[in-house]
């Protein structure tokens, strides 16, 4: 899948940005507080997926502006495909057309525009908290599994209000008995969930150990498991809508009393973590960063690789500033890795050996 143009304007401070990106690589310089990243943003939010910078709709569109209005084409094996988005401070006049079909939300695109982003924070995805990791395997599912995202949320609904309950109930003892309900969604929905990120870490694993194994020049080996707070082992297991559940509802039951003693849910897929080890040695506690940021690079090609290989559409590269965070070995790796993608880097110097078609950002404006 390859951006064939892309248009922005009013989305923060890019003014007129009109994009004929080359299929290949394709380089974003300039100097700070350009809209480098503004760009790589507006980009990353026609897939569907929340803002990596935890940006909110609102905060997209420029101070001095009523609108952002983005445009992207995209060309895959199959067809041409186009997405216009116009945002709006006033919620009644956002528009968003997928190939000229309006959609509800930017969160409806998903699916369409295959993409992956890494910015200098996923730099620490091996070393950094659990959430971090339990956030990317949500979305990497997601983005081949577009209903899992609903999955996802309506889960983290049934946790919030299980909580709530939890919070309330030594003030009104008898509201106990509505934990029941509360348990028995969370258990089916935390089964089925539990399965699904098992067995993307399952995969994972195997790309991302390749990957590391070549990168460590094979003096090292890179592995990861999902740990469950729930289950003792998820292999061979998908019986989510049985047995998993059973297990599930039980583990809920057995920590009901702590639960109301704390006001909050101890076990559940809220509380997974993805160990990673290098050498059998837990990369989080011992590693260095060497072995961490190799750890991180290999489960962001992985993700890209598992997209390509579950969808059947090699995915756009965003890479934010990533590069000049990266040793040289390291550096070449990850472009080697993803020749045949389309790549959008952003940097501050235009990157000498680079190779690609370069553009320059000064002020919210592209000049190429
Ligand atoms: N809603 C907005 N309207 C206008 N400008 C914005 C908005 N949000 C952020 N900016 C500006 O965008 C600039 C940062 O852009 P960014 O893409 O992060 O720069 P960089 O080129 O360093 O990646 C800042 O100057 C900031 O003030
Ligand atoms: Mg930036």
């Amino acid at each position: 899948m390859k951006i064939v143009s892309f248009n922005a304007d009013g989305f923060k401070n890019l003014k007129s940005v009109s994009m004929i990106p080359s299929s290949d690589v394709n380089i974003i310089y300039g100097e700070n507080a350009q809209g480098k990243t503004n760009l790589i943003e507006a980009m990353w939010i026609l897939s569907g997926a929340r803002s990596f910078r935890g940006s909110k709709e609102k905060d997209m569109i420029a101070f001095e502006s009523d609108y952002a209005r983005l445009t992207l084409e995209l060309e895959d094996s199959e067809r041409r495909q186009k997405i216009e988005a116009v945002l709006s401070k006033n919620i009644k006049e956002r528009k968003i057309l997928l190939n000229g079909v309006r959609q509800r939300y930017l969160t409806s695109l998903f699916g369409t525009f295959k993409c992956v982003v890494f910015t200098p924070e996923d730099l620490g995805l091996s070393k950094g908290p659990p959430e971090n990791r339990r956030d990317f395997i949500d979305l990497c599912i997601s983005q081949i599994k577009p209903a899992y995202s609903r999955t996802a949320a309506k889960y983290e609904n049934v946790l919030a209000q299980r909580n709530a309950l939890l919070k309330n109930i030594p003030f009104s003892p008898s509201e106990a008995a509505s934990l029941d309900v509360w348990d028995e969604q969370l258990a089916r929905l935390g089964a089925y969930i539990s399965v699904i990120k098992y067995q993307y870490t399952k995969k994972l694993n195997i790309f991302a150990g390749r990957l590391y194994h070549e990168l460590s020049g094979g003096r090292e080996i890179l592995n990861m498991k999902y740990r469950s707070t729930v289950y003792e082992d998820l292999e061979d297991r998908a019986d989510w809508q049985d047995g998993l559940y059973k297990e599930f509802l039980s583990a809920l039951e057995a920590s009901r009393a702590d639960d109301i003693k704390s006001g909050f849910t101890a076990l559940g897929v809220h509380r997974d973590d993805v160990v990673v080890t290098v050498n059998s040695v837990s990369a989080k506690d011992f590693g260095s960063q060497g072995q961490n940021r190799s750890a991180a690079l290999s489960m962001k090609l992985a993700q890209a690789y598992i997209l390509y290989e579950e969808t059947g559409e090699m995915p756009v590269i965003l890479l934010d500033d990533v590069l000049s965070e990266l040793d040289r070995p390291r550096r070449e790796f990850i472009i080697s890795k993803l020749k045949d993608m389309q790549i959008f880097i952003t940097c501050c110097e235009p990157l000498g050996k680079l190779n690609g078609k370069k553009f320059e950002m000064s002020g919210g404006r592209l000049k190429s």
